[in-house]
């Protein structure tokens, strides 16, 4: 059993009653089991083409209502509810209520969460997950490192399937199946954290092996990503909703073909160039009709990568085997550009795939208030612009994951000085964490 949670009145109650009189004017209902599911003071997302601010409809319902039967001299202005602008960040995720990030955006792109096996399985974390997040990632615990069994696949004596294990993983679509939870599957076909046995001769992992055929990486790529999919779909049916086919094979300048990396990819090395189209070709003959196929990269915003990217997508598109474009999305606090990083999702949104931002995390490298406050900034104009393309059409986000839950667990987080993501190690909300929920209390400048 997780954990219950104490529900702590205090500030909250204060909201909860700016809530009601916000709400009481406007009759307008808080959902279906009256829970308070995002900060009052917050700019509401609205969807697509809905037209009602929320804002504006709260003056003029009240004006409407008030001024109707009474004497001019007699009728008090009509006067909005005082917005109370939160100073209090650091809210205790564990002993108090907040407002919840997917429920938040449910109208406009999920929210997901990578995590590794460990912290999904401490109680507090897993009930935070489940309350914030409608997506997750394995950060490690489905690339093929984690799932390639040497042992079993030696053992099995045929050059061209290997045998794959998935006790990493197991209990991670476990709880995404109990909780309602869907997978992006992250990674099948990936130059790094894919151990240099798998392309060799015999799976060899001596210093003399010898890389496979061609042909030979061709069999073995296809029975990879046919048996993780058959596992995946047969035992945790309908929990993975979108694969990472490929991941990061554009590396401009690294000598490959229309910008692909080659000097450490041994896909590149075995098969050639047109290992990526392959891999989407088997991904797509063995995938659900519903789950989505990604090509997923990061720095996308690199204008010579974004466009070898479009070339490749674009090729892929032509053959039917991809659904959408990953923008991973490790930024810094002021680099890329929000001009330079808009202009990649618009460039990607149109070729008419869907966008995912696959791996957000902001690189902050220091801890003042002043500069929580700013990076809570950075996230919130980051998801007013993903609010914008999304309300104006030019692009079709449909998922946001954030890659890590603490900033302790960050995997920037190797020299203890990072603070990059939502949550700090003793799971208080962050600035940055109301900045994903448009607060008022976090500048939007
Ligand atoms: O498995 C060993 C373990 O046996 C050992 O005890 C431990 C000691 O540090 O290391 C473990 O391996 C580490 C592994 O994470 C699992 O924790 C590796 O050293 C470490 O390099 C590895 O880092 C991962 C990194 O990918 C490696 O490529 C990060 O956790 C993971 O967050 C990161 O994720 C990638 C995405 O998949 C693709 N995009 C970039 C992103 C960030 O690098």
């Amino acid at each position: 059993m997780l954990p219950r949670k104490r529900k702590r009145i205090g500030k909250f109650v204060v909201w909860l009653l700016v809530a009601v009189m916000v709400f009481g004017f406007t009759g307008c209902s808080q959902g279906d089991d009256g829970d308070v599911k995002t900060p009052t003071q917050g700019v509401q997302p609205t969807k697509p083409g809905d037209s009602k601010a929320q804002g504006d409809d709260v003056g003029q319902e009240a004006g409407i209502t008030q001024g109707a039967n009474q004497d001019a001299d007699t009728t008090p202005e009509p006067t909005e509810p005082e917005k109370e602008v939160r100073t209090d960040f650091y809210i205790s995720a564990i002993d108090e209520e907040i407002p919840s990030m997917y429920e938040y955006w449910k109208d406009y792109f999920s929210i997901g969460i990578a995590i590794t096996r460990g912290e999904l399985l401490n109680d507090f974390k897993g009930e935070l997950i489940i309350q914030q997040f409608n997506s997750m990632t394995c950060g490690n615990e489905m690339k093929p490192d984690a799932l390639l069994d040497r042992e079993a696949t030696k053992s099995a004596g045929t050059e061209t399937c290997p045998v794959l294990k998935f006790d990493s993983c197991d209990e991670m679509l476990q709880f995404c199946m109990d909780n309602n939870i869907k997978m992006r599957g992250h990674t099948l076909v990936w130059h790094s954290q894919t151990p240099d046995w798998f392309f060799m001769e015999g799976y060899s992992n001596k210093q003399d092996a010898v890389f496979a055929s061609r042909e030979v990486m061709l069999l073995r790529m296809e029975n990879y990503i046919r048996l993780v999919m058959e596992y995946v779909n047969t035992t945790y049916p309908g929990v993975v909703y979108a694969w990472d086919v490929v991941n990061e094979a554009i590396a401009p300048g690294d000598g490959g073909e229309d910008g692909m990396r080659m000097s450490d990819s041994f896909w590149y090395q075995t098969i050639g160039s047109d290992f990526v189209e392959k891999a989407f070709e088997y991904a797509r003959k063995y995938a659900d009709p519903e789950q989505k196929l990604f090509y997923n990269d990061f720095n996308t915003y690199e204008s010579a990568k974004r466009i070898a990217i479009l070339k490749l997508v674009n090729k892929i598109k032509e053959q039917g085997n991809i659904d959408g474009i990953g923008m991973q999305s490790h930024i810094g606090m002021s680099s890329p550009t929000l001009l330079d990083y808009e202009e990649t999702i618009r460039k990607f949104g149109e070729t008419g795939l869907e966008i995912q931002i696959t791996e957000l995390d902001i690189n902050l490298d220091t801890n003042t208030e002043e500069d929580f406050i700013k990076e809570g900034t950075r996230y919130k104009r980051l998801f007013f612009t993903f609010k914008n393309l999304v309300d104006t059409g030019a692009a079709n986000i449909t998922n946001v994951t954030v890659w890590g839950l603490t900033d302790e667990g960050s995997w920037l987080n190797k020299d203890g000085k990072r603070y990059p993501l939502l949550f700090n190690q003793v799971l208080e909300t962050k600035p940055a964490f109301w900045g994903v929920l448009m607060d008022d209390g976090i500048p939007l400048y």
